[in-house]
């Protein structure tokens, strides 16, 4: 490791030290006999100044190669900067041209480019100040997450990405198999598979953390995830990452709590340590959005049960491409419209009909509805799902006949329910998601490094 970031150096400001920094240049501008670099090195949105006397030894040869894009190392002192615009600035004793970029041919020449040239190029979007601003922000939400869920005593289990259960039961799974395509025909091919029945990568790593919610007590899954899900939207991916919690002796209102809690925190999270990060966005992606975002960290979350949103939907008066009607799933356009016109912020919305609900979602006493929890945000729409789970042995087992699963390939999570059952309850939040929340990204191809969408896995 050479010397310090350029992040260590904005914030320290080691005035009079000789200094060697890192990095690639943003933009030269000549003035006056001197030449002033603009460089970064990722760890930070600023840029250093670096500023070279034109008769530097070897300028002349240098010059031609000292563009936008290149790699250079530079040695000087840094000093406090006499103009307007930056603070200190590096007087350069010597530069060096690490890696040279073509201007012909080096792609982000201009200030700015836009994410659909940039989804092109995923090799060098990182490389924008958009695109880095959001892997350091989606770094930050990481290590906050885990920091979360330790304080409160939670263990992260890491549950299998190959598995041989449908959670979620939507049959949008990728398998995974070693057979050759030749060998894929037959009534069972995947009796002579790998795993000598069919495998795939799995949509959600609940079920699994349920096991360990049960001995645990407190525990939370952070991984992929994956879906053969054919939609084309632009908050939909094949590949995301989910965070899931599960807790043993917590019921519904538990779950919402503390997913609330988590949300609005990494709201705050994100306003303390990415401050510059949310100043880009503000300006260029979102306008509004520190405002926002301090809202959603000052504010409680509006709740409702799906029956009184669908009434909500019905009495707006707005016309829907698809009506609503109680018992349909809400979609994007009812989601948006009720947190962003009718709550006006994020909406917990609760107790869903349970015949649009996957199995494992605890049966209210009415019969209708499940104790299922949506975190609905402006913007994005649904953010978090969850519920409490169904603990009570006969009722998941009428429930899981009913969805045609086979009993006795899923008999160790009836078993949780035979031996020492409890009511426990989770969700799971998709981290993307998160991601387009808090910076207010518009398309979730873009809050990804290398996204995985129908038709499209480059690099
Ligand atoms: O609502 P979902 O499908 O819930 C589950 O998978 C539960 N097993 C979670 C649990 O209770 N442990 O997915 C949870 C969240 C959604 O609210 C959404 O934010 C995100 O995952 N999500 C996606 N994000 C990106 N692309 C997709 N295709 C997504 N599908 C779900
Ligand atoms: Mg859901």
């Amino acid at each position: 490791m050479n010397g310090l970031t350029i992040r260590a150096i904005l914030a320290d400001k080691p005035v009079d030290r000789e200094l060697e920094v890192h990095g690639w240049v943003r933009t030269r501008r000549d003035s006056g006999g001197l030449s002033f670099l603009a460089v970064s090195d990722g760890s930070a949105l600023a840029c250093l100044q670096v500023v070279l006397e034109r008769d530097l030894p070897g300028y002349d040869r240098m010059v031609k190669q000292l563009t936008t894009g290149c790699a250079v190392r530079c040695r000087g002192i840094l000093v406090r900067s006499p103009a307007k615009g930056q603070e200190v600035e590096l007087r350069a004793s010597g530069v060096e041209i690490l890696g040279a970029a073509d201007p012909a041919a080096y792609p982000l020449q201009k200030k700015r480019h836009s994410f659909g040239f940039l989804r092109t190029i995923p090799h060098l979007r990182p490389r924008t100040n958009a695109l880095a601003a959001v892997a350091r922000v989606r770094s930050t939400l990481s290590f906050a997450i885990h920091a979360f869920f330790r304080q409160r005593d939670f263990f992260l289990v890491h549950t299998p990405l190959i598995t041989t259960s449908d959670c979620e039961g939507a049959g949008e799974i990728f398998t995974v198999t070693s057979l050759e395509p030749d060998q894929l025909g037959g009534p069972d091919p995947f009796a002579s598979d790998f795993f000598g029945r069919r495998a795939g990568l799995t949509v959600s790593g609940q079920l699994q953390a349920e096991i360990y919610a049960m001995a645990l007590g407190r525990v939370y899954t952070f991984g992929p995830t994956f879906r053969a899900e054919n939609s084309n939207t632009s908050r939909h991916l094949a590949e995301f990452w989910m965070v899931e919690p599960e807790m043993a002796f917590c019921d519904l209102a538990g779950a919402m709590d503390l997913a609330e809690e988590l949300v609005r925190e990494l709201a705050g999270t994100t306003l303390a340590e990415c401050a510059p990060e949310i100043d880009l966005f503000d300006r260029f992606v979102a306008r509004g959005l520190r405002r926002r975002l301090e809202a959603v960290q000052e504010r409680a979350f509006a709740r409702m049960s799906y029956t009184a949103a669908v009434q909500a939907l019905q009495e707006s008066g707005r016309e829907f491409t698809c009506p609503v009607t109680w018992g349909m799933d809400l979609q994007a356009e009812h989601e948006r419209f009720l947190c962003e016109e009718i709550t006006r912020g994020p909406v917990i919305v609760t107790d869903y009909p349970r015949q649009i609900k996957p199995f494992y979602m605890r049966g209210n006493d009415d019969g209708r509805t499940v104790a299922a929890m949506d975190i609905l945000v402006p913007g994005v729409g649904e953010l978090v799902g969850g519920s409490q789970r169904e603990e009570r042995h006969d009722l998941l087992r009428v429930k899981m006949e009913e969805a045609g699963l086979d009993l006795e390939s899923y008999g160790w999570y009836l078993d949780l329910r035979r031996f020492g059952s409890a009511p426990h309850s989770g969700f799971g939040l998709g981290f993307e998601r998160l991601v387009q929340f808090v910076t207010g990204m518009a398309n979730i191809r873009d809050v990804i490094p290398f996204p995985r969408t129908p038709g499209s896995a480059p690099c």
